[in-house]
């Protein structure tokens, strides 16, 4: 069996809207009610929750975004290249791997609010990383722009947008 296929069947992942699989390994038991969160918060949110992620190099995290700050974590494959947005139009890249001689990093934290998307590097090949947030992920916080959306927002990054954004 691939790698691949190992890990899809081992860890349960599931196919994650914005490409790439996915399966939750963490939510808290304990919530954070709504009164208390900021008003970006539609309703009680967990403490926190994790996952499990896999990209695969056919395929990319689509830009979206969420209101906490993501923080991700490197465990086997390739290493990943994200592609970070900040709201005020800042764009940078990070690579997430162990190889740390070459800018690499087994952590890396995206701050709350920024347009992100990721793409495996090494061809032929797959990412598994890891996602944890506080509060906790909830599909009311995600949001998943279309490409047209994104470009008028941020005409000057359209070059990147286009290439990972997935409609
Ligand atoms: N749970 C489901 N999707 C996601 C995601 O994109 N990020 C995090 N941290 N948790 C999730």
């Amino acid at each position: 069996m691939s790698d691949i296929k190992l890990l899809i069947s081992k860890f349960n992942l599931k196919p994650h809207p914005e490409g790439g699989y996915f399966s939750e390994t963490y939510r808290s038991e304990g919530q954070i009610p709504a009164s208390t969160l900021p008003s970006a918060y539609s309703g009680n949110r967990n403490f926190s929750t994790a996952i499990y992620f896999l990209l695969t190099s056919d395929t990319f995290s689509a830009f979206h975004r969420i209101n906490q700050d993501e923080i991700w974590h490197f465990y086997s494959g390739s290493p990943l290249k994200l592609y970070l947005i900040s709201d005020k139009g800042e764009y940078s890249e990070q690579n997430i791997g162990n190889d740390f001689s070459d800018g690499q990093v087994p952590q890396f934290v995206v701050p709350g609010g920024y347009w992100f998307a990721a793409k495996t590097i090494n061809p032929d090949s797959f990412s598994f990383v890891g996602c944890t947030v506080a509060p906790g992920f909830d599909f009311d916080d995600f949001v998943l722009p279309k490409r047209d959306e994104l470009i008028a927002k941020f005409p000057k990054h359209q070059e990147i947008i286009k290439r990972l954004t997935h409609s």
